[in-house]
């Protein structure tokens, strides 16, 4: 059986904060936030939300999406950098709160592009006939690292969660093929010490090289050509990062998602954030080619080729 996505859940927190709200907080305008960044406005969790509650929230979706119970979930992989603990696993905490009481459960970390990560593990035990239902979270609370009186990250990050049930699909859909990458050389150029540190320029650099060069890999392998594709949705970290490799794959504007003027960059979420959006506005429909495409701290890459449906 191939492996697909059978069903999707988010959580977004309620509290918005704005361009302007952050203009009050640290020297910068809207106007800069808006034309390096796409970023209008991202959602900020309360202090009483944690990571392991926005997955919670994020799961329960998925699972009634899917139309499975907790109890049938073989494993659960929460992909995060922002877990409740070192340990327990924000994937443990879950599995204990959903009842998951069969499922095997661990965190994984490769920050943004942490779900796509998660997604490629969870299609190997499908494929192999090892577990039947995977549950992939990618969430992260980054306002709790987040340096508020740094403008070069404050202005960038958001919270939320989203949730995907693997599981096997029919014949000719789900995943096609992948690519997963490092480069622990780019180590120094994103990561956490207390805050988030960040050398963007560094950062942007790598991103636009390898986010287009990865979807071009992962439609190479699966035989297939850029004009196949119906909809990419590319980490939402910087709409000029994600216009590159909308032009590299040479794709209408239609035909990406944009949901990052929104809800920032959300790290691990912020794919299946923007997927469960897609699916919400009807752009996102059954046998529809894929290609989905994240970077981040790691330096860490991945990208998926699917077809659309269960
Ligand atoms: O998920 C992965 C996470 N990271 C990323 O995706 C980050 C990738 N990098 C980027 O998105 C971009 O590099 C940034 C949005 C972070 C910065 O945009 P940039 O076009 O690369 O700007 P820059 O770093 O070259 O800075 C230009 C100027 C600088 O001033 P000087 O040195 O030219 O006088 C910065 O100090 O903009 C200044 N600046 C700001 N000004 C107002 C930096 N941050 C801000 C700010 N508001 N928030």
């Amino acid at each position: 059986m191939n492996a697909g996505i059978i069903g999707m859940g988010r959580y977004l927190p309620e509290r918005i904060v704005t361009n302007h709200d952050l203009e009050k907080m640290v020297d910068t305008s809207d106007e800069w936030i808006r034309t390096r960044t796409g970023i209008e406005e991202r959602r900020i969790a309360s202090d009483d939300i944690d990571t392991s509650d926005m997955a919670y929230f994020s799961a329960l979706e998925a699972l009634k999406d899917a139309g499975i119970t907790a109890e049938e979930l073989d494993l659960i992989i929460v992909a995060t950098v922002t877990p409740d603990h070192p340990f327990p696993s924000v994937a443990c905490l879950l599995q204990e709160r959903l009842g998951a009481t069969k499922a095997a459960a661990f965190d994984c970390s490769a920050a943004c592009a942490g779900f796509m990560y998660g997604v490629v593990m969870a299609k190997q035990f499908i494929d192999t006939n090892t577990y039947k239902h995977v549950l992939v979270i990618g969430v992260e609370k980054l306002s709790r690292i987040t340096d508020w009186s740094d403008r070069n990250t404050a202005v960038l990050f958001g919270d939320a969660a989203g949730a995907a049930v693997i599981g096997p699909v029919s014949e000719g859909r789900g995943i096609l093929s992948f690519e997963l990458g490092a480069d622990g050389t780019g180590a120094k150029h994103l990561y956490q010490d207390e805050y988030i540190i960040m050398n963007g320029r560094e950062v942007f650099k790598f991103a636009v090289r390898q986010m287009g060069e990865s979807c071009i890999n992962v439609l190479e392998k699966a035989g297939l050509k850029k004009e196949d594709v119906d909809f990419l949705v590319p980490h939402q970290a910087n709409i000029r990062i994600m216009e590159a490799a909308r032009e590299r794959l040479e794709l209408p504007e239609e035909k990406m998602s944009k949901v990052v003027h929104k809800y920032g960059n959300t790290s691990a979420s912020s794919i299946p954030v923007a997927i469960v959006e897609e699916l919400q506005n009807g752009r996102i429909k059954d046998d529809d080619l894929i290609v989905m495409v994240g970077f981040g701290g790691g330096l860490t890459w991945g990208a998926i080729a699917l077809r659309w449906g269960r």
